[in-house]
């Protein structure tokens, strides 16, 4: 593989590494403080089109690794989407059938592009990131499935999995270690699973212990996929308080409106869990003024145009013919 032509041999060889990076891109108009250096790590760019492609292929690698997948074992996961799209996809690749339990909350997109991906779909009722252990979510209903199919099933289960921390220790963190030449003061990030906040702070902290790392939540109630919001932390098996600065709690609606922002004021088409996350690292840059912060875009705005279109007043208007 050559990275430098971008010529692959197959999509595998694409995923991002500290060789292959996601790109990172400066905010311009968009930043508050001029002493503030802000980018945004643009995840879409990866090969499935998320953040979630990195904890899907080290889950995916592991079992396969292990055996528990191929001949006749598939998979089944519990997924907002993200995650179900990057393991139906690489399994197929691969051979492999898979099964995704989504949340009926998540975008219609999302649960087409599920099907596109290959996926067979249950769809259930549950909150948008689900949490371990509660009732009938979509979390107990893939272990029901693994239980009583376990010749049919293996479950990366991306809640409890540390593959999906480590994959962050791996490559999230030493990328934006590089590419940032060791001058990042401040790590913007959402919570969902929390592989992406403990895998990408554990590597960050252990270059540089006074990085802050800052995690921004959707007000209780709220409708952006795949995230969490304070309450329902308690239960997240991947978080760790220690890795963790500041969580800051954001009106779930500014995720909509920021993004919008974001895609006509910096031409980044980037998703609801992105536009929080920047207003979050927007709240912090007025406060601290200085710094060298890196925000983590997981995904981009095309499977939520249904969403936007629900919360952005004007959007959904003309569209009838
Ligand atoms: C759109 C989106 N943003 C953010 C996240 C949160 O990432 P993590 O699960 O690593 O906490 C997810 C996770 O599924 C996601 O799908």
């Amino acid at each position: 593989m050559n990275h430098q032509t971008r010529v692959y041999q197959d999509v595998f060889e694409m995923l991002p590494s500290e060789e292959n990076p996601s790109p990172m891109v400066r905010i311009n108009k968009m930043n508050p403080s001029p002493e503030f250096e802000l980018y945004a790590k643009l995840e879409w760019l990866n090969p499935f089109g998320s953040v979630k492609d990195r904890a899907a292929w080290a889950m995916l690698r592991e079992l396969e690794e292990k055996g528990e997948v191929g001949n006749g074992r598939g998979l089944v996961e519990p997924t907002s989407g993200n995650t179900g799209i990057s393991l139906a996809a690489m399994a197929k690749a691969r051979g492999y059938h898979m099964r995704a339990v989504v949340p009926n909350k998540i975008p219609l997109e999302k649960k087409v592009l599920l099907k596109i991906a290959g996926a067979e779909l249950d769809v259930v009722n549950d909150a948008l990131c689900p949490a371990p252990g509660l009732g009938d979510g979509s979390i107990n209903i893939a272990k029901s499935h693994a239980k009583a199919q376990a010749k049919k099933y293996a479950m990366p289960n991306q809640y409890e999995n540390e593959q999906n921390v480590l994959a962050h220790v791996r490559t999230t963190g030493p990328e934006i270690w590089r590419q940032t030449e060791g001058k990042v003061t401040h790590l913007f990030v959402s919570l969902g699973t929390c592989g992406t906040v403990s895998g990408t702070s554990r590597f960050l902290k252990g270059k540089n212990p006074d990085i802050k790392v800052v995690a921004v939540q959707p007000t209780e109630g709220h409708d952006v996929p795949g995230l969490r919001n304070v309450s329902q932390l308690g239960v997240s098996r991947l978080f760790d308080s220690s890795l963790v600065d500041d969580i800051l709690e954001v009106e779930f609606k500014l995720a909509y409106t920021r993004a919008l922002e974001l895609c006509q004021g910096e031409g980044l088409l980037a998703g609801p869990s992105s536009g929080l996350i920047y207003e979050g690292a927007r709240e912090i840059i007025l406060r601290d003024k200085k710094g060298f912060g890196v925000m983590i875009f997981p995904d981009n705005i095309f499977k939520y145009t249904s969403n936007m279109m629900k919360h952005i007043p004007g959007l959904a208007t003309g569209n009838e013919a």
